[in-house]
């Protein structure tokens, strides 16, 4: 239960995405973590086959980071970033520069993953400007995407709840989301069908006309919506039109970067490389909020080109861009991946992976497994109860049991920080299928 000591009013915060009324008749509170291992405040110990949420790729409350933190909190509180500047941004943004796909090296700092997306299609639309496309001011998304929770991000986004409370951007179309169960269940890594729904691009070419579109935003691998990973030359196919059509391609990799894919980022797993890419969570290893848009060079140089001496080049930003904390924090958690090999160790790691999830197929009620990396999603035949129940009943059996996982409805995802040892993939596996099967 929740800590004693602490006046705790849980009516006070409004929770994020969370039934409040359901959390706060039976709270699920998490008071520290180490490495692989969340722990409640009565001590008990959680094995994180999460990442936190898809974000602590470096493992919990690491010493260098924890470190880095502290000493920037004792040196600097505060930077403005406007018209001034702090060294450790730059140097985060350079070590950034040095991973990302060649050619993606000009990075705007933001705080989280939903600013990084707004920030890229902001970014899509002063570049059409500046290059004297300014009548493409149109954005294309994907059915089953999730972008943040912006206005921008919900637009571009693909999942109806995300929507309907709200109001959205005029002027945006959606491709087909990519998966098929009849054709692709139980796939390992990328299904081999699938290419074709990139040509849907195509049509909305032929719909709306190319000199009226700025940009396309997918994330390379769907996390948020129970993990679909994109058919084979799918990816490959939309970077074609897009760059026939001058339209810009953005990748939000706020999942898919940092290691997740066995790569820096799913760019470089997927052997596509966008114009823009959005970054969040690994960034920090969850440890201090923060985000960022990295663009191509080209599409930096044409805004700044465009814009008069001495005026702002692009009107945009936020008094948290490139906060010295968050900084500090990124410095730390890139030099963690590149000491420990994070990267190459999650790609080799994805093999066991796989295969430990894959052998739930013949769980009763698991009616798909897909899996990329070090990430997966189960999926399961919604209850009688409704969409979303059994995932949740599951969820809720796992964390009892000792193994954070997280439902996108009836699909059970799990991400885990990449020091996961074969032994805890094994552990996590096992719990899952416990769970699936206590539930029923
Ligand atoms: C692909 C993607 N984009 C954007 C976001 C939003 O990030 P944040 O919650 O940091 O705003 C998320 C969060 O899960 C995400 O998965």
């Amino acid at each position: 239960m929740l800590n004693p000591n602490l006046p705790n009013d849980l009516d006070a915060f409004w929770m994020p995405f969370t039934d409040n009324r359901g959390f706060k008749a039976a709270p699920r509170v998490f008071a520290r973590a180490r490495d692989m291992h969340y722990y409640t405040p009565e001590g008990r110990a959680v094995l994180d086959g999460t990442g936190g949420l898809w974000c602590v790729n470096a493992g919990h409350t690491r010493a260098p980071i924890v470190a880095a933190i502290k000493a920037s909190a004792e040196e600097i509180d505060f930077a403005p970033q406007f018209q001034l500047g702090h060294p450790a941004a730059f140097s985060l943004a350079t070590a950034l520069a040095q991973i990302t796909p060649a050619g993606l090296d000009r990075v705007f700092f933001t705080n989280s993953g939903s600013e990084a997306v707004d920030t890229a299609l902001k970014i899509a639309l002063a570049y059409q400007r500046a290059i004297g496309q300014g009548a493409r001011t149109r954005l294309i998304g994907r059915a089953r995407a999730y972008h943040g929770v912006n206005f921008g991000g919900i637009s571009v986004g693909g999942i109806v709840g995300n929507r309907k409370q709200f109001l959205t951007l005029p002027g945006v179309d959606h491709l087909p989301h990519t998966y098929d169960r009849a054709e692709q269940a139980f796939s390992r890594g990328r299904p081999a069908w699938g290419a074709h729904l990139a040509d849907a691009l195509e049509d909305l070419v032929n719909l709306h006309g190319a000199e009226t579109i700025a940009a396309v935003i997918v994330e390379p691998l769907s996390g948020s919506t129970g993990v679909l990973p994109p058919p084979v030359g799918y990816l490959e196919r939309l970077r074609e039109i897009t760059r026939k059509h001058g339209i810009l391609l953005i990748f939000d990799e706020v999942i898919t970067g940092f290691g997740r894919c066995g790569a820096a980022f799913g760019a470089q797993a997927f052997g596509v490389t966008p114009d823009i890419m959005c970054v969040a969570k690994g960034l920090t290893n969850g440890a201090v909020p923060m985000g960022a848009a990295i663009s191509a060079g080209f599409v930096q140089d044409a805004i700044i080109d465009a814009a008069a001496g001495g005026i702002v080049d692009f009107a945009h930003g936020y008094t948290y861009s490139g906060h010295p904390l968050a900084a500090a924090a990124g410095l730390a958690t890139l030099r963690v991946y590149e000491e420990e090999g994070l990267f190459a160790k999650a790609n080799a790691l994805a093999p066991v992976w796989e295969d430990a999830f894959h052998a739930l197929a013949d769980v009763p009620g698991v009616v798909d497994i897909r899996s990329f990396g070090l990430v997966v999603g189960v999926e399961l035949t919604p209850s009688g109860e409704g969409v979303g129940m059994r995932g949740r009943a599951v969820f809720r059996k796992a964390f009892d049991d000792g193994l954070l996982v997280r439902a996108a409805a009836d699909t059970l995802c799990l991400s885990p920080p990449l020091i996961a040892s074969a032994a805890q993939i094994g552990e996590m596996a096992d719990k899952l299928k416990a769970a699936i099967l206590a539930v029923g």
